[in-house]
Parts: C-alpha cells; structure tokens; sequence
C-alpha cells in the first residue's frame, strides 16, 4: 500500500480562512440552486398543482428506484443570463438516474416556467444531456411537457434545435434505449421527441402531441377540430399507434416507464467493482485546501488522498516535473489514473510527463481525472527557447487523442492553454465539474487587463498620440471587474461551460456517479492514434 500522508494542519488560520470562505461561497451557491428548484415561481406551481399536476423534480423522483441519487446536470443552466433574463435552470431538468437498476439519462421539461418552453440555454443544456447519454450510453429518458420553442427568441433555437430530433434518432440507431412520456404539450417540433423515441407513453386527457394544435389546423386546412382528436393520448394509443402505452395517470405513465426499462435487457460493458474502502481522511477537509488567494499554490496530493479508495495513490515519476502530479488509484472501486496540477504553471517537463501518463492510462484502459488548478504554460525567452510550445501541443494532442474517458474537476485556476491541456470543456471530458473555489479564463483578470493597457499604449505611441494614464487606471479596473466575473464558476455553469457547480465535500460520490455511469459504454483507450509528436 503506498497510502498518503498529510501536511494540512486543520487548527492552523490559513485553514479557518480558507474554509471560510469556501463555506460563504457555497452558501450563494445553494442560493443559486434554489432557484432552480423553484422553476416558474410560486403562482406558476400553484397554478400547476391545481390541476393535478405533478412538478418536474417530481416525476423524476417517482420514476427513480426509490432512495437512489440522481445526479443533476447543468441545475445553473442560463445563470446571469441578461435581456432576457432566462430563469435559473432553464426550464428544464436533466440527470442521471437509476430505473429499475439501470443508470439512465433523464430529462424533464419544467412546465412552470414559461410553459416548459426552451430558451437557447434549455437547448444547450439538452443538447449536453444527449451528447452524454451517446457517449455512455446510456438510456434516455424524457419527460414532456413543453410549449415548444421559446418564440421570442425562435432565431436562437429554431435551426440548431433540429439536432434534439436527429440527436435521439441516432441514440436509437446506436442501440441505446430511448422513452418518452408525454405529460402534456408536446406539439410542432416537440411532437417530434415522442415520434423518434423508441418508446412512447402517454398519460389521458393530458399528452397532446399534433404537428399542429386546432387554431392552425382551422386555419391551414379550415377544417374544425379538437385538441383530444388531434393529438390526445387515446387517440395515439388507439388510432394512430404513436403512443405504445396508455397511462391514466401521471403516476401511472411513470409506473410504465419503470415497466419499459425493466424489460430493455440494457446491460453495462463492464461489470460493478467490490465495494471501496474509503479514503482515510475526512472529505469536510477539502474545505480548507484551497486558499481564497489562487496565486498561493496548494499541494493536490492532501485532495487526492481525500478523494481516493483508502487515499492510495503510486505517484508516477514523483520527482520529475513537480509542477504536476501524476499518478493510479481507485476511486469507488474503479482504476483511474490523476493529473493534478501542483505549483500552478505547467513547464515543458511537466507536459512531457502528461503526455506520457496519458499514453499509459491509453495503454491500459484506464480513466483519467484532470484536478485543475494552472495558470497556464510558462512563458519567457528561456522557456520559448527550450520548446515549450511543442511539449504544450505534445500534453494537448494526448488529451486531444485520448480515447479512455476523462473527469476533470475545477478546483482553483484553469487559466489560458493550462485549461485545454488538462482537458477542458472543449476537450470532451465525459464529465466536468467545478468548486465555487473556481476560476478560468483566458487569463488571470490582472494581467488580461495588463496586457490591453501596454497594447493601448503601444498604439497610441505609434499614432504619436498622448496616452491617458488616468482613463487608463479606470479602464484597468473595470477590465479586471469584467473578466473576474466572467472567470467565475456560477458564470461559466450558466453558460454550460461545466456540467455544475459542487460541493468540493461531494467530489468522490458525483465522481463515483459519473465513474460507474461511464462504464456503462466500453473504456476503450486509444493503441496509436495520436497526431505527431513534436519531440
Ligand atoms: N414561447 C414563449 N413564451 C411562452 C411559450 C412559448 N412557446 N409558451 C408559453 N409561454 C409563456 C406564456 O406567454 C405565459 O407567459 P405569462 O405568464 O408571462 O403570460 C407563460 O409562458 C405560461 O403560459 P400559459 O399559456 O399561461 O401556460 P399554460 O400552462 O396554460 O399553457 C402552453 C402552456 C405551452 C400549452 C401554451 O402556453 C401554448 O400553447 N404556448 C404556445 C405553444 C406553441 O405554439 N409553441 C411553438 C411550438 S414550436
């Protein structure tokens, strides 16, 4: 057993004000979540209940095995969202959930919030919720009752939303599962989610699913008619033979589905692993690891050996290129292989180091977890000189190329090329995550806001023009005011830059979720298959 030591020192100041300031954050967090949760208000889900109808999270509470966890995706969805403002979540609820012991990708329209209609954010986040349904193929469960495209901002939605319908077509065609349960309104485009869903189910005298709803009938065609004719549940189950099953009920309709997917004989590539022993120190610690100051550095391993079965880590090449840690443990019981960034900066060693974990991990079909926290890849004459360019490219055409399925979690910074060469967003992690502790940008927002003032005054000198040192002061301040806050975690869920916001003391049970939920699909790693190395 090669188990972790710890340096943190829980009763020293750094740690009380780091946990501080952690706990404060979460707090607004928790506020930002509430407002998820409560979708449309009080007099939309007022108004709902009267008619009998039951909430979002409801149907998704009922249709899960009882006393499972459901991992929720984007709940941040369309956060600082401005004119419009879109509601927190966006009318929408999407996560992974077990049914009938199968780990399935579920969505819920929110009807209470603007009839369920989707915004360009509900798309991006439903889009989000396929692509990781395809990836691990998982079964795709969704819940309807939707108003359809958000009209006002129809230029958004209408052209990119096709993909929602060729999306769940080719899920089908990949042999992954699909079900949808109409609630409700389910018309135009969304009549479509029930028409390429694999299996359908409809609730009476509530799913109304026609390509076009009485008023447009009338006036397309002239011809008079009703919603229940049009598109009621009794008449699919009966006469068009769209819906395979009639639900009386709301209850019932997701009583069925439980039925469907006990009956998909949809089996995982791999099989569960024994249970875990956990770590040996308490997860309340990640608290105090990270200082509320991102430039002072934090040693990862104190968060790995709280992450980790039984906090065992065999560090790999531990005394070359400290700037990163490299290394294989087990984390519920499955194999993966960390990158966690050490001092900040990545340097040519340091990325060498990747790319050759990540080609091992590739080699043995193991999971890789990127933990961020970099400023970057060093920059100056020595560094430029020794080649740090191409052993940049060489750590980012690794991640790039890298087939077995990659976590990546936002502790601190993930700043500049530092962001894509740990695996990113746009690198594909199966997964990624963010502690409110988080930050990414470009760059860090002083010396973003540094680099636009020598440029400015570069500019101004070459047009022989005065430059303005006071406006320049002001218009430093209002840069690093912008770029802090769009580097912030709540900012960047809100644009579906992350798959949410956590709780650092949750890191290893949604990581333990995502785990067992990627080993649904094969992990595969990539034998060749790289883009050339640039030694
Ligand atoms: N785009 C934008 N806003 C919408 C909307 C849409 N597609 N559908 C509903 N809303 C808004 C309503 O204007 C209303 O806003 P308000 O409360 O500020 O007045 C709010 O959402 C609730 O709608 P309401 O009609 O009161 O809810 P309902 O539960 O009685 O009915 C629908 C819901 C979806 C059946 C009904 O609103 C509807 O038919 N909407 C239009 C559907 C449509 O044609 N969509 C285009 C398809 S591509």
């Amino acid at each position: 057993m090669t188990v972790l030591g710890t340096g943190l020192d829980t009763a020293s100041p750094e740690y009380a004000e780091n946990r501080a300031a952690l706990l404060a954050k979460l707090d607004e967090l928790a506020a930002e979540h509430a407002k998820a949760v409560a979708g449309g208000g009080e007099k939309y889900v007022e108004r709902h209940r009267r008619r009998g109808k039951l909430l979002a999270r409801e149907r998704i509470e009922l249709l899960l095995d009882p006393d499972t966890p459901f991992l929720e995706l984007s709940p941040l969805a369309a956060w600082g969202s401005a004119s419009p403002e879109y509601t927190v979540g966006a009318s929408l609820v999407t996560g992974i959930g077990v049914i009938e012991g199968v780990e399935c990708l579920v969505t819920a329209n929110d009807p209470t919030v603007r009839g369920g209609a989707s915004n360009p954010w509900t798309l991006k986040k439903a889009l989000r919720a396929n692509e990781i349904a395809y990836a691990n193929r998982l079964p795709v469960v969704s819940l309807v009752e939707s108003g359809g495209a958000d009209l006002p901002s129809q230029k958004e939605i209408f052209i990119p939303g096709g993909a929602l319908f060729k999306d769940l077509t080719r899920l089908s065609a990949a042999g992954i599962p699909t079900v949808a349960v109409v609630f409700g309104n389910s018309t135009a485009g969304g009549a479509y989610v029930p028409g390429m869903s694999d299996h359908v189910i409809m609730v009476k005298e509530r799913a109304k699913v026609f390509l076009g709803g009485p008023p447009l009938v009338k006036m397309a065609t002239g011809e008079e008619s009703d919603d229940e004719s049009l598109g009621g549940a009794e008449m699919h189950a009966r006469t068009s033979g769209l819906a395979d099953y009639f639900a009386v009920d709301e209850p019932d309709a997701l009583r069925q589905a439980r039925r469907v997917v006990a009956r998909l004989n949809w089996r995982k590539a791999h099989p569960e692993p024994a249970l875990p022993e956990p770590p040996k120190y308490d997860a309340d610690e990640l608290l105090g690891i990270v200082p509320g100051d991102l430039k002072t550095p934090f040693d990862p391993r104190e968060v790995i050996a709280r992450l980790v079965d039984g906090s065992d880590f065999d560090e790999f090449k531990p005394l070359y290129g400290l700037s990163l840690t490299t290394g294989w443990a087990r984390l519920h019981g499955y194999p993966v292989g960390i990158l966690a960034n050490a001092q900040g900066v990545l340097f040519s060693a340091e990325s060498q180091k990747a790319a050759q974990f990540i080609q091992l991990a590739n080699q043995r079909d193991v999971p890789l977890l990127f933990l961020h926290n970099t400023t970057g890849y060093m920059v100056g004459k020595e560094y430029e000189q020794g080649g740090i360019i191409k052993h940049g490219a060489m750590m980012i055409n690794a991640v790039s190329n890298s087939t077995v399925p990659h976590l990546s979690v936002l502790m601190g910074a993930s700043y500049g090329a530092g962001h894509y060469g740990m695996c990113g967003r746009a690198y594909d992690p199966r997964f990624l995550f963010a502690w409110p502790s988080a930050k990414s940008a470009v760059m860090g927002p002083q010396q973003l806001a540094g680099v636009l003032s020598i440029v400015a005054r570069a500019s101004a000198a070459a047009k022989g023009q005065p430059y303005d040192d006071e406006a320049d002061a002001g218009l430093r301040a209002m840069v690093e005011q912008q770029i802090e806050s769009e580097s912030l975690p709540m900012f960047l869920s809100g644009r579906l830059y992350d798959d949410g916001v956590i709780d650092p003391r949750d890191t290893r049970t949604v990581l333990g979720l995502c785990l067992s939920a990627i080993h649904t699909a094969p992990v595969e790693g990539a034998r060749g298959g790289f883009g050339v190395f640039r030694m």
